[in-house]
């Protein structure tokens, strides 16, 4: 018998994913305890585990899938151009159609290069910054998670935090000496770190919203320091947008607080479901990039016909609905945390809500969140009571107090009202106390 109950085949297949792959998952967020529930399918906004159980998704992979599983629009195009060839090897005109797309929606977004995975685009970024500036040294801030690269796995966010392993082995001294890691909304550190290493300082990288350890938003103020004294001390000012990236606005973070980097890193959103980032800039940056520059930069499935035929038809997709459905989104987002916040204001509820657009989390502290210090006072072992206890109810929230919920269009206010009730339940019965 399952732990859960009713999660038996779940139970089996992690016992044998155990035995095969290092934690039974091919990726560490996907593990919690005692086991995870295992999918056979999904659509809309709901996941289908290979027990029949159903689940409202607020994971919504990451945040990949801000249409939802399966969208309709998506799903017909990838159909169509499966006839048409998976990989050529070549160019093709599609990825022409994706690149002015971007290049029209996102403001910093002169020039751009496709790449497969979100840390494949914040490595190449990291790469054409400091081949544009011949400078080494990179500047993060604490609990932001850039991918699981060498130079960006310094005090990371994500399963990083979530698994105690913020500063991962295998990443050389050396590397890691190169990396000026500075605490999220602390604009004096910031500005005192990059006058400090302003000789040998290539890049500065940040999530503008931090999606990796919860869900943290800068302060006012905080990303227009960034740009200020980046562009004074010439160092390559890059946002991480792989989250908030057509998510928060269509042109990203950058568009819904008017402040623009000089590069930008994007996935998730940007494939709809499929495997695709990107990362994109200042023509005088990007031009660095081979074959025309001298920093190299390659793949054998960047641009994939497949991948960026689901960008496309997202990307045309968020562009028709344009405002309207970012507002709705924003609006589902408040149905969910608006009651939160009531409670939390009039019954004292020991608890700090965080939203954005169409991204929420709660934690489990009395102290305000906003940066990796403070997101730490939350009792993690408490968020996962909570979750578990949602997962019974057929609510899934991502399985750890350092990830972000997300909403997709595809959530029915039925589901919102579900699983705002479902909350209040179990906040009521005190079993996360
Ligand atoms: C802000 C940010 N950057 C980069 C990445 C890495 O993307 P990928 O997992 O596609 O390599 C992630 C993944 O969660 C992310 O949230």
């Amino acid at each position: 018998m399952g732990v859960w109950g009713r999660l038996v085949r779940s139970e089996e297949l992690f016992e044998r994913a155990k035995r095969l792959m290092p934690g039974g998952v091919n990726s560490p967020v996907r593990a919690f305890q005692p086991y995870p529930f295992f999918t056979k399918r999904a659509y809309g906004s709901r996941l289908l585990d290979v027990d029949g159980n159903e689940y409202i998704d607020y994971c919504m992979a990451y945040g990949a899938l801000l249409l939802g599983h399966a969208h309709p629009r998506v799903v017909e195009a990838v159909r169509a151009q499966l006839e048409n060839g998976s990989l050529y090897g070549t160019p093709s005109e599609q990825e022409v159609e994706l690149a002015e797309l971007i290049c029209e929606v996102v403001p910093s977004a002169e020039m751009v290069r496709l790449v497969t995975t979100g840390g494949e685009a914040t490595m190449s970024a990291l790469r054409a910054a400091r081949g544009y500036t011949g400078k080494r040294k990179i500047l993060k801030f604490e609990g932001c998670y850039h991918g699981a690269h060498d130079s960006v796995l310094v005090k990371a966010g994500s399963g990083a935090t979530t698994f105690g392993v913020p500063n991962s082995l295998g990443v050389p001294e050396e590397v890691g000496r190169n990396t000026i890691v500075v605490p999220f909304n602390d604009a004096g550190a910031f500005e005192a770190a990059v006058k400090a290493h302003r000789a040998d300082l290539a890049a500065v990288i940040v999530e503008p919203v931090i999606g990796n350890i919860g869900l943290v938003l800068p302060q006012e103020g905080f990303l227009e320091t960034l740009r200020e004294v980046t562009e004074a001390y010439g160092v390559v000012l890059i946002f991480d947008e792989v989250i908030t990236g057509f998510r928060m606005a269509l042109g990203g973070a950058q568009e819904y607080y008017g402040v623009t980097p000089d590069m930008t890193t994007l996935g998730k959103v940007l494939g709809g479901g499929f495997p695709i980032a990107a990362f994109a800039g200042r023509e005088e940056i990007m031009r660095i990039i081979a074959p025309e520059g001298k920093v190299y930069q390659a793949g054998t499935y960047s641009g994939n016909p497949i991948s960026v035929t689901a960008g496309l038809a997202t990307l045309k997709y968020l562009r028709q609905s344009g405002r309207d459905l970012y507002a709705e989104l924003s609006a589902k987002c408040q149905a969910i945390v608006e009651p939160l916040k009531v409670a939390v204001a009039d019954a004292g509820l020991n608890l700090q809500v965080s939203h954005v657009a169409s991204m929420f989390q709660l934690f489990f502290t009395e102290k305000p969140v906003y940066d990796y210090a403070s997101v730490k006072t939350a009792d993690a072992a408490r968020y996962m009571r909570f979750h578990n206890s949602l997962l019974r109810e057929g609510v899934f929230l991502p399985p750890s107090q350092f990830e972000t919920c997300f909403i997709s269009a595809a959530h029915s206010s039925a589901d919102l009202d579900k699983t705002v009730e479902y909350i209040f339940s179990i906040l009521e019965r005190g079993v996360v106390n």
